[in-house]
């Protein structure tokens, strides 16, 4: 399976930020076939980010959805939206929506069924809070959150990704140490492989939590490291460039 190194923008960039972006990132982008690239831009940049990636082999994701095709949801947007204008992924379970808007892990899996049913390939995210890690949790955190988002869905590992992001990592600076990831990555392969053994090794696993260019590289060599998720370095085309030819 081919590496992932997908850039995660948050709530960054207006459609004409997003433009340059994209024609500056595409100028860098040389290999595209030699590693899978993403951008997951916000819903506002979706529709222009998807024609101007047509044909170029970097791929489009979103950061989010709701788990209905359509109705009285004010303020969502759905699979077959995202599916129409020139999505492949979708983020799903991101600890700030966990955090910040309040998403459960039932809601979770809701929200991956309804994109495996779309044929969207949905990147979820797990990962321990500071006091979780120290209080010795981090394996029953990551745990629970892989087998409820898992509930259900366990046939179709091979159509889904995820990513270990720590919460302390996010935005800090301080990234998780490239062994304390493979010891997590290690822990989630092994759980995915009892989660269903007929998929074993199907499922990426990458690695987010404050990924540079500087040190990308260093979890890049570690063969557990199916790929990064990137926040804040890949609202840059260069440093995100610079992360996607790191290895
Ligand atoms: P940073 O790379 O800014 O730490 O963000 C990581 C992240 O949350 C990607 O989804």
């Amino acid at each position: 399976m081919r590496r992932l190194i997908a850039g995660n923008w948050k709530m960054h960039k207006t459609v004409s930020e997003t433009r340059e972006y994209i024609e500056k990132f595409l100028r860098l982008v040389e290999h595209p076939e030699s590693r899978e690239i993403l951008l997951c831009p916000p819903f506002t940049s979706l529709y222009v980010a998807g024609e101007m990636l047509e044909g170029s082999g970097v791929k489009l994701g979103a950061q989010n959805c709701h788990y209905e095709k359509s109705g009285p949801y004010t303020g969502e947007v759905s699979p077959p939206m995202l599916k129409e204008v020139g999505c492949e992924y979708v983020i799903i379970g991101h600890s700030e929506r966990r955090q910040l808007f309040g998403e459960s892990d039932e809601v979770i899996n809701k929200k991956l069924v309804a994109c495996l049913e779309e044929g969207l390939r949905p990147i979820l995210c797990v990962g321990e809070t500071r006091e979780e890690r120290e209080a010795g949790m981090t394996f029953k955190v990551i745990e629970t959150q892989v087998r409820l988002a898992l509930s259900g869905i366990e046939e179709h590992t091979d159509r889904i990704d995820i990513a270990y992001e720590p919460v302390w990592a996010i935005g800090s600076g301080t990234p998780a140490t490239p062994q304390d990831a493979v010891e997590v990555h290690t822990f989630i392969r092994q759980l995915l492989s009892e989660i269903n053994p007929k998929n074993e090794g199907r499922t990426r696993i990458l690695y987010g939590g404050s990924v540079k260019p500087q040190n990308a590289k260093e979890f890049m060599k570690h063969e557990e490291i199916n790929g990064l998720l990137v926040g804040g370095a890949s609202l840059d085309p260069e440093s995100f460039a610079q992360i996607v030819y790191s290895f």
